[in-house]
């Protein structure tokens, strides 16, 4: 385990990604919160009555705080923040307050990374969508079979039908909530499935859905 991210991960969406870190202010960028909602809220919810410890993985976490959030509240024991980018993981590790070293910030693609340990809950928020070619979504859904504890939870959050077609300069797939609950497929039962609209630092409004659902 390491608070330094590790290697740079090799490819045309690596170098895109350190590109966009490289340019752009973490802040200002289209996907930018100052508060992970409705993760937090979804997470919670999600959350058995009472409880506290277990782990999580935030895929393609970039530089948001949540993963700081969840250990700073108690909520897991263990938090491993995966992105492509360093930069991005350096970003959100300078911010979090974390004594104990309960996040792990893993440089690497999510779509050759193989997971060393499994999770109690797998979060997504606006990854699944860029994959756009049926071969990547299934290395996905692969990886996420691997890494999720049974009885784990899943959160997503892309695009909905109505939202964008590009982010950050590239096409997206859409889903509404239906559609990520049969992209899960039938060992996954659906426990919540929202949509929300995102408020970009530029001012543009972006639908997107959620579904949280528990593997079998
Ligand atoms: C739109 S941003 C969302 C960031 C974060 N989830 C959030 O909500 O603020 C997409 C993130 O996915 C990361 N990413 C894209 N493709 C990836 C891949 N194949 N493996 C790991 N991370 C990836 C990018 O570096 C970027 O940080």
């Amino acid at each position: 385990m390491t608070n330094r991210p590790e290697p740079a991960p090799a490819g045309s969406t690596a170098s895109h990604w350190r590109d966009v870190y490289a340019t752009r202010p973490t802040d200002e960028v289209s996907w930018f919160q100052t508060e992970p909602r409705p993760s937090l809220d979804l997470i919670r919810a999600a959350l058995p009555q009472g409880s506290a410890g277990g782990s999580a993985i935030d895929v393609g976490g970039g530089a948001s705080p949540l993963a700081a959030h969840l250990v700073r509240d108690g909520w897991f024991d263990h938090v491993t923040v995966l992105d492509i980018s360093a930069k991005a993981l350096e970003t959100a590790r300078a911010t979090a307050q974390d004594p104990a070293g309960a996040i792990r910030w893993l440089h690497a693609d999510l779509l050759t990374w193989r997971p060393d340990r499994t999770f109690d809950l797998w979060h997504d928020r606006a990854v699944f969508h860029f994959l756009t070619a049926p071969s990547d979504r299934a290395k996905y859904l692969a990886t996420l079979r691997e890494a999720l504890a049974p009885g784990g939870t899943v959160i997503l959050g892309t695009f909905a039908p109505e939202g964008p077609t590009h982010c950050s300069g590239l096409p997206v797939a859409r889903y509404s909530t239906d559609e990520l609950a049969a992209e899960l497929g039938g060992d996954f039962t659906p426990l919540d499935a929202r949509t929300q609209v995102h408020h970009t630092p530029a001012g543009a409004s972006q639908t997107f859905s959620w579904l949280t659902a528990r593997r079998r």
